[in-house]
């Protein structure tokens, strides 16, 4: 007999989210994640024209030789067309976080309609996300991203992220701290900053406030984000909503059942 519809390892991995605000584990497909990694090494290298490299990783932790600042936004939209131009990317990349999406959002979702890559250059300053949380820009609170590096991250190569708890406080009194690099000063002591080794895969919640500064180690950062959110959650805004921002992957047979249930007809009015 049970006591529980959810099963001990749902119930744990929920709690971690609910409490710290990211799960961290090791990705389900790790054939699948090298071949995305694969296919952005081979991006990067036909943007530069240059031959595929004999160590992907030193490749991708030392771009900064090859790439300057001014040159990296080309590169990263190069590499963002590219990767989604190819349809097994989005299958793939879900496929990586799939048991914990099923754990923590549904079996029946919804995923962003791209995938997005960033690149964060050592010592550079341009491309800097301040600590935010994503429901300010419009995004539903009802989701998840999904973030994964391509190169083993930690410290300041690294995100950072503020528990839920720490972070609602904040957020509920905002207006008394003012912008949000003072809000970095209140809350840097508590900042946690993720250690993520290559092969691993971050699931968060991005009500929390969350974001980077400048990466002071001596390697690139390279990581890519898509989100994800219950098929039947609501959608408020007008942009981000499903059909186009959001589109249904999993959706299962009593949710087609339903949708092409017929009423029956022929009634005379
Ligand atoms: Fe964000």
């Amino acid at each position: 007999m049970l006591q529980s519809f959810l099963t001990e390892s749902e119930v744990a991995i929920s709690q971690k989210l609910l409490e710290d605000g990211y799960v961290i584990s090791p990705v389900d497909n790790l054939p699948g994640l090298n071949e995305i990694r694969k296919m952005i090494v081979e991006l990067a290298c036909h943007h530069l024209k240059i031959d595929y490299p004999s160590d992907p990783e030193h490749f991708l932790n030392h771009i900064h030789d090859l790439v300057t600042v001014e040159n990296l936004n080309s590169l990263r939209l190069a590499i963002f067309r590219g990767m989604n131009d190819l349809s097994w990317l989005r299958p793939t990349y879900f496929s990586l976080g799939r048991s914990n999406l099923f754990s923590l959002v549904g079996n029946e979702l919804a995923m962003q309609n791209r995938v997005n890559p960033s690149i964060q250059l050592p010592m550079d300053n341009s491309s800097l996300l301040d600590i935010h949380s994503d429901i300010f820009s419009g995004e539903t609170p009802f989701q998840v991203v999904q973030w994964l590096p391509l190169v083993s991250v930690s410290g300041k190569k690294s995100m950072f992220i503020l528990s839920p708890e720490k972070s609602k406080a904040v957020v509920k009194n905002l207006k008394d701290i003012g912008d949000m690099p003072s809000v970095y000063e209140v809350v840097q002591q508590d900042l946690k900053w993720l250690d993520i080794p290559y092969g691993h895969v971050l699931i968060f919640d991005s009500s929390c406030l969350h974001g980077n500064v400048v990466n002071d180690s001596l390697e690139s950062r390279w990581s890519l984000n898509c989100r994800f959110t219950g098929l039947f959650t609501p959608y408020t805004s007008y942009e981000k909503k499903l059909g186009s921002f959001y589109l249904p992957i999993t959706t299962r047979a009593a949710t087609k059942i339903g949708i092409r249930y017929v009423e029956p007809g022929g009634f005379k009015e």
